[in-house]
């Protein structure tokens, strides 16, 4: 059985001091200036009128599963004070925080109702409906004078969301609350310098802030868990040079956003969600459409200058090779660029983004006058396009642009990719269909999709406009690229001498195959055993089988006998969680091992699968614990004298003390208090901000530690769904809207935890998990080809190069099937076509009816998960025991599907050698 160590409180390690090091350094490079007329970096001593909700009470997690709770959490305005920034405004901040004191009371107050059928309840209500807090105090004359002799105001604007619940457009949340902009207003007329930090998920409306005629400096600084103020202090006084890039387009207005008005809740449907902006998802939108954002994609300023070159481009192996090099030509700050490399495909018979993100490097971190030579190998069939009429993935004929720099908007054209002729890269099926007739956007249709959206004629004037300069680049003369917002400051000159031509040659041609699903074979000749006679149902339950799951782990017995020993019930069981009827989890005392304070089953606050058969088979219980934010367990918790745990697991979502009221920890001096504490990450998106490996790698690496330390097998984490509207509630919690970039954090950070004896992670919501509003119901129609290279992609990147331990599914449909009951997208496209070899895992939940009885859409079920190769139902409930059982015995699904699923649950055991200790 499985132990976990838990410490006495108060002892920090080692390893926990070097893990918030590192944290703290990744979250100062996830950071994004987004403006500066010089005043930042601040010097020490200065002093500063500082205001806005998240100074004293800042946010430090988005909410839900990927929230997190730190052993310390230091506010931006803790972190400046630490170092050496002297604040004049503590008074007002004071004050302050006992008026949010008293919002956040009535809200805690209120969801405290729900204690009365559960805390679940409360949570769920919890997640539901976030605090958005309410008025703060206006700014008054004495305010001002009391903050004296500071020349320099800041203001932090701060917003949380998370699970359950998208965004709202609404004052307070996507937009500045009138108090918010009455406070910026006379902050603006009453200093010369203000800076703005904007502590929050992702995206809100800029546009007050930047027509502020004193705003100096603007700086996303996103959550950083515990770290965040000390990151912010060390990003404003210079100690880390700002080098972060918007993984996300940050639109001007939010009705430019291609989806704008009937994201989720904004068209009042929350049943189907029309995915009309295909592929034009995010910049890719943006550039064809010539919507100028007010900060693109890849955008973030420094306090250094950088000049990049691109020089050599190659064609290598299938490669594309891009040789820039990158010189720091400032004369004070060192610091690290990010040469990014975007491409423009021809039109063909398909219509393509102005450019897509291929690829991208950072550069270590270059002195004043310094330089370094950067390469990026782009794989060239990564250059194609999904053809569904072909279901294909083709290289179109035509000079593809390979533009350099280091924006999306700031890039010169550095080579042309010929291709004569088309390439067939990989023959595919479509397998994702959509019933309903889809009009999606396009060059064509884009003028009266934004005639109904209501848009103002100067953006209807401009439709297509991006699109047909691309189109002519490329039919014309490359290097007549005539994108005015491409062009360059400090990139080296357009140079299109360089001319690669590609030809199927270059190109490795793959041609999937399918396997029959077994119900397929069950209606021609060849009959699965299982269903020939129902004896076959209950042999091995007529005579039980002895055989034992460490026969399998020390090679004497063969995977697949041993499963061919388990009875249908057997195989019920453990294909569905740890469905809670088994005896509580118990503490013991006194361990050999001298570090141990606690011993217990599994870390409080995660969850696991069946112990049913550790007695009886030797399958151990294998322990999962989400999330995002870092490992989530439960930070302290309580044994009795007799070894009772006595703290529910769900305590360790973020805010669920407050709901409890007071300490959760019921008896501090008779019982025995343990501590868990792990290290918080900066939020996906802000991770995804430093566009740098080591940093991914780092992040991942303490997850593999910590996961070692608490024995959890399994993260459920990473997430990465996409940025389809910046109204998702989850946002914070995915990476990216690029799937390039998406797959590539993702994989980055699967690599670096799967190194780790013991850990693999859950990458999860398999997929389209774009939208938190009625997210257990809502049906996402999207065509195959924006799913195959919008929402796909980033997973595919994934799992063929890191082979992830687990995927979960998502909640949705996908074009009218649950994604955790399909079948085409589980088995077909993930593992007949990535080579996925893993688990896949339900959402937590998916299958219980509960939410969508009032949905049009039901919930999914539980034979269509086994079917689908969706292995394991978590967290599991007996009642989906019961109905596989059910199933099993009215021939639903057949013995041998229940065996597939089980095969891969127990490899996944073998694999992460659970049930070691
Ligand atoms: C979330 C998942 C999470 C699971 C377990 C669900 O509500 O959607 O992301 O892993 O709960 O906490």
């Amino acid at each position: 059985m499985n132990k976990y160590y838990g410490l006495k409180p108060g002892t920090i390690t080692s390893q926990e001091l070097e893990h918030t090091k590192i944290v703290r350094e990744v979250a100062a490079r996830g950071m994004v200036l987004m403006e500066n007329d010089g005043i930042l970096p601040l010097k020490k001593g200065t002093k500063i009128a500082l205001y806005g909700s998240g100074a004293k009470n800042t946010e430090f997690s988005g909410l839900g599963a990927a929230s997190f709770v730190s052993r310390e959490e230091v506010s931006i305005l803790e972190g400046l004070e630490r170092a050496g920034i002297i604040v004049t405004s503590k008074e007002y901040l004071e004050q302050y925080a006992e008026m949010i004191q008293v919002q956040e009371d009535a809200y805690y107050g209120r969801l405290r109702e729900f204690l009365k059928e559960s805390l679940i309840t409360a949570v769920v209500e919890m997640y539901g409906t976030p605090l958005v807090l309410g008025a703060q105090p206006i700014i008054s004359k004495e305010d001002l004078e009391k903050s004296g002799e500071a020349e320099i105001a800041v203001y932090v604007i701060s917003r949380t969301a998370g699970e359950g619940a998208d965004r709202r457009l609404t004052e307070g949340d996507y937009y500045l609350s009138k108090e918010e902009k009455d406070n910026l207003r006379i902050l603006s007329e009453n200093f010369n310098k203000l800076i703005v930090l904007l502590n929050i998920g992702s995206q809100i409306d800029t546009a007050y802030i930047r027509s502020l005629p004193n705003l100096s400096a603007m700086v996303f600084v996103g959550q950083a868990a515990g770290v965040t103020g000390l990151a912010v202090a060390d990003v404003l006084t210079g100690k880390v040079t700002p080098e972060g890039k918007f993984v996300d387009t940050w639109a001007e207005k939010y009705e430019d956003y291609p989806n704008a008005l009937n994201y989720g809740a904004m068209n009042g449907n929350l049943d189907d969600e029309l995915y009309t902006e295909g592929i034009y998802v995010g910049y890719r939108y943006f550039d064809s459409f010539g919507i100028k954002p007010a900060y693109p994609f890849g955008y973030g300023l420094s306090y250094t200058d950088f000049e990049i070159k691109p020089e050599n481009i190659l064609k290598e192996n299938g490669n594309l090779i891009v040789q820039t090099k990158v010189k720091n030509i400032g004369s004070q700050y060192a610091g690290r660029e990010v040469v990014q490399v975007y491409v423009s495909a021809p039109k063909g018979e398909l219509e393509k983004p102005y450019q897509e993100l291929k690829g991208f490097q950072k550069t270590r971190l270059l002195k004043p006058g310094e330089d370094q030579k950067v390469q990026i190998e782009i794989e060239l069939k990564d250059l194609a396009s999904y053809n569904e009429r072909k279901a294909a993935w083709v290289l179109e004929a035509g000079d593809y642009l390979i533009r350099v720099g280091n924006s999306s908007q700031n890039t010169s054209v550095a080579a042309v990719v010929q291709v004569k002729e088309e390439i067939l890269c990989e023959q595919c099926r479509n397998l994702c269909q959509d019933e309903t007739e889809l009009q999606e956007m396009s060059a064509e249709t884009v003028k009266s999709i934004k005639v109904k959206y209501n848009k103002e004629t100067e953006i209807i004037d401009n439709v297509g406009k991006n699109l047909e300069e691309s189109e002519n680049a490329v039919a014309h003369n490359a290097a007549k690229d005539s994108n005015e917002s491409a062009q360059l400051e400090n990139v080296a000159e357009v140079n299109t001498s360089q001319v690669i031509e590609v030809s199927t040659q270059d190109i490795v041609y793959t041609c999937n195959t399918y396997r029959t699903p077994l119900w397929e074979k069950d209606k021609s000749e060849e009959k699965p055993k299982d269903f020939a006679h129902k004896s076959e149902l209950t042999k091995n339950e007529d005579s039980p089988s002895v055989l034992q799951f460490k026969d399998v782990v020390n090679g004497h017995l063969s995977l697949d006998d041993f499963v061919n020993s388990l009875t249908a019930k057997e195989m019920c069981y453990l294909c569905v969680g740890n469905a809670g009827d088994e005896e509580a989890t118990f503490v013991s005392y006194g361990s050999k091992n001298t570090k141990t304070d606690a011993i217990i089953p599994m870390a409080p606050g995660t969850c696991d699968t069946t112990r049913t058969m550790i007695e009886s088979r030797g399958i151990p219980n294998m322990h999962m614990s989400d999330g995002g934010g870092g490992l989530r367990v439960l930070p302290q918790f309580e044994v009795d004298k007799v070894g009772n745990l006595l703290t529910e697991g769900v305590i360790s979502v973020r805010n669920v003390d407050k709901i409890i009221g007071g300490d959760y920890i019921q008896d501090r001096v008779n019982h025995d208090v343990y501590e868990q504490y792990m290290t918080g990450l900066p939020i996906a998106t802000m991770l995804a901000q430093t566009w740098d490996r080591d940093c991914w790698r780092k992040c991942g690496e303490i997850e593999g530690k910590e996961m070692q330390m608490t024995h959890v097998e399994l993260w459920l984490a990473p997430s990465m769904n996409i940025h389809r509207n910046p109204l998702c509630g989850r946002n914070f919690e995915y990476y990216s809207e690029d799937p390039v970039i998406t797959g590539q954090c993702g994989a980055t950070v699967t690599k670096a935890i799967q190194k780790f004896r013991y850990a693999g992670v859950t990458i999860k919501h398999f997929a389209c998990n774009n939208q938190e509003d009625n997210r257990q119901a809502t049906n996402a129609h999207v065509s195959e080809r924006a799913l195959r290279e919008i929402y796909l992609k980033g997973y595919e990147i994934a799992v063929k190069a890191a082979n992830p331990a687990a995927m979960m599914t998502s909640y949705n449909l996908i074009n009218g099937t649950h994604s955790a009951n399909h079948y085409e997208l589980l088995t077909s496209i993930l593992r007949d076509e990535w080579g996925f070899d893993g688990m896949v895992m339900t959402d937590w939940g998916t299958t219980s009816s509960g939410e969508n009885d009032k949905s049009k859409y039901k919930a999914s079920t539980c034979w269509g998960c086994i079917r689908a190769g969706n292995d394991l139902i978590m967290p599991g409930a007996k009642a989906d025991i019961d109905s596989l059982y059910h199933s099993v015995q009215t021939g639903k699904i057949s013995l041998e599907e229940l065996r597939i699923c089980s095969r891969r649950i127990l490899r996944t055991m073998l694999r992460l050698e659970a049930g070691r200790i």
